[in-house]
């Protein structure tokens, strides 16, 4: 692929169903409305957030973040958080990370009775702590034994069990088309694949025929492509360009939540929708902060909210007085002081009708496989944020 693409002109036709998958689809026995999903992000996709983006709508199945298969089973306390849901939580995903095969069987058959309604496992994590003892990526490296494990899960539960990997380890060792069919092979309802090696880490561009190469080697289960879908456009050049039957998003939803409506509209119709404005945005800023707090409690809400409120400010416009108050965030009153404060602030940078004047608005994200070759741009790991913590090199 090369050329610089455009913003809201894509390579490829938009229009009703045409090359994009239907929008409902089929994993296993789980029919979903939608072709597009939440990728599951450790820290970020816990109940609020997954709340807040079906409300605005477009995805059916949510992930919720990686649980540890053996905590689970110890009924550890943050373990259950994790996997904390409820009625207008549906369909759930749970991905499950470890490498002891009856604790995964048996974490996948407590999922069930707990009514998820499917299981998805790590195979993507390059963290050091979770290869170590053989999960995340380490699942890549030995096609044989994961199969087995995979195969003993499938065989326990009736819901679904998916899958979720990089390209492979390293550019020397594409496992996944390998180990895509081999999973198919024991019952696996799906594959979701970050377009990526666990080298690579979140730099250089995603490889779309490295995901293509994972659709031509299963047989009939829908291959869902993953990495740097941050706009209707990536989407469509996604599924366009690999013949996925889906995509799955995760950093593109954190700073636009509306990223699937958008996007479902744009597929389905070939219609762009135009980013919500600021009021919605803060409408829906709001709605989160208030969920967190119904779920963890204000204290710990709070604490929660700081790290989530200055991802949707990254297209705020200038942000700078909302960011340095937002981040000490104590109590649920304080959030609408600061709001205050920062609507005043933010006026003099907007028009009459309260839209930012032209020079401060914001270009819309370019995915790094939607840019020229030799842009410095497509092999910068900022090119998408990657939160700072112990998973910023997921
Ligand atoms: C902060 C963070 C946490 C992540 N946590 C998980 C996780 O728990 N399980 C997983 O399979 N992938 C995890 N990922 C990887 C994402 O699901 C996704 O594959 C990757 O970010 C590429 O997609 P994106 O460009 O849409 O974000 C994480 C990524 C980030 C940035």
């Amino acid at each position: 692929m090369g050329g610089n693409r455009t913003p809201g002109k894509s390579a490829l036709p938009a229009g009703p169903f045409a090359r994009y998958g239907p929008r409902m689809i089929r994993f296993g026995s789980l029919e979903l409305k939608s072709n597009l999903f939440l990728s599951p992000l450790a820290g970020y996709t816990n109940l609020p957030f997954r709340l807040v983006v079906r409300e605005i709508g477009g995805l059916d199945l949510c992930t919720t973040d990686l649980v540890n298969a053996r905590s689970l089973l110890e009924r550890n306390p943050k373990a259950l958080k994790l996997i904390e849901s409820n009625d207008r939580d549906r369909p759930l995903a749970v991905q499950l990370f470890g490498s002891v095969p009856e604790e995964m069987r048996d974490a996948a058959q407590v999922l069930e009775a707990a009514c998820v309604q499917s299981v998805d496992i790590n195979m993507g994590c390059p963290v050091r702590k979770v290869c170590r003892v053989g999960g995340g990526s380490a699942m890549m490296t030995e096609l044989g034994r994961t199969q087995q494990l995979v195969g003993m899960m499938v065989n326990a539960v009736k819901i679904p069990v998916t899958a979720k990997m990089r390209l492979g380890w390293d550019d020397d060792n594409l496992t996944a088309p390998d180990l895509a069919r081999a999973l198919e092979d024991v019952g696996v309802a799906a594959i979701f694949v970050h377009g990526r090696t666990r080298e690579q880490g979140f730099t250089g561009r995603v490889k779309l025929d490295g995901i293509r190469r994972v659709v031509a080697a299963v047989r009939s289960i829908p291959v869902i492509g993953n990495g740097d879908v941050t706009t209707p456009e990536a989407a469509q050049a996604m599924i366009g360009e690999t013949g996925c039957a889906g995509v799955s998003a995760g950093r593109g939803a954190f700073y636009d939540p509306w990223l699937f409506r958008r996007t479902r509209c744009f597929l389905d119709t070939g219609e762009l929708l135009p980013e919500p404005p600021f009021a919605e945005r803060i409408r829906i800023l709001r709605r989160h902060l208030d969920l967190m707090v119904e779920v963890f409690g204000e204290k710990f809400g709070c604490i929660q909210f700081r790290k989530v409120a200055p991802w949707y400010a990254k297209r705020f416009g200038p942000a700078s007085v909302f960011n340095k108050r937002i981040v000490r965030l104590e109590r649920r009153a304080e959030f609408e002081e600061i709001l205050a404060l920062y609507i005043q602030w933010r006026a003099p940078f907007c028009d009459d009708a309260g839209a930012l004047l032209p020079r401060y608005r914001l270009a819309p994200m370019i995915a790094s496989f939607l840019q020229a070759d030799d842009s410095p741009e497509s092999t910068r790991r900022e090119a998408i944020p990657v939160p700072r913590g112990p998973v910023e090199v997921w």
